[in-house]
């Protein structure tokens, strides 16, 4: 597994405002989106391209477009839906498939409560999106699920990343041999005795879209 913390002034800016608990919703949710643009940027740096043959309207010339198949962008509900408006700015002809896992709050395992995604992902790039990886349990599920399907190339773009999550990401896929990146705007100090990253930005899915939706 690779990880990815992308340093860059624009990023740690927005983060900043991101973290800070006096940001509103809709500020929120914007800033979500922006990041995940920038983020989309390095995750898809290894993105298949195939050859192309055009002509300006000044001379033939060769140049790439995605190959076939397309990536998969997969968010796992429900946070990763705030995430998927950015993805798909960069990567419009991409597919979507959807993961609904939810964490058991006392044991802080997850498991899967919904799913629409090709049976079959041979020969696919998979994007997943996850704003935060805690303790990994959410996120190395979801990779199990895609290598169980034929995914064979996997990227998980997260807001932010736990040490803890990340070292156990690296445990769970260690007889994976499917490439894994992790690309997120930081490493985080650590998680609290609730798995809340710290020093975090608190509820992801909360601060998206309200308590409505939390279990
Ligand atoms: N999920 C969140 O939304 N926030 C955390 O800090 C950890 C998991």
């Amino acid at each position: 597994m690779r990880t990815h913390v992308v340093d860059h002034p624009l990023i740690a800016h927005k983060l900043t405002t991101l973290r800070d608990e006096g940001t509103d919703t809709p500020t929120f949710r914007r800033l979500a989106d922006e990041l995940v643009t920038l983020l989309a940027y390095e995750a898809t740096r290894e993105v298949r391209v195939s050859a192309v043959d055009i002509t300006t309207p000044v001379a033939p010339t060769t140049g790439v477009k995605l190959a076939s198949p397309k990536p998969l962008v997969v968010p796992i509900l429900r946070a990763g839906l705030g995430m998927l408006d950015g993805m798909m700015r960069l990567l419009p002809t991409a597919e979507v498939g959807f993961l609904g896992m939810v964490r058991n709050e006392e044991t802080l395992e997850a498991s899967t409560y919904a799913e629409r995604l090709p049976d079959d992902l041979s020969g696919r790039q998979c994007y997943v999106l996850d704003p935060m990886l805690a303790t990994g349990g959410t996120l190395a599920a979801a990779i199990d699920f895609l290598v169980a399907r034929g995914a064979d190339d996997i990227t998980a773009i997260c807001l932010l990343a736990a040490p803890e999550g990340c070292a156990r990401l690296e445990r769970d896929l260690a007889g994976v041999d499917v490439p894994v990146t992790i690309v997120t705007a930081a490493m985080d100090e650590k998680l609290n005795d609730k798995g809340y990253i710290v020093p975090g930005l608190g509820d992801a899915g909360d601060r998206l879209y309200g308590s409505a939706g939390s279990a």
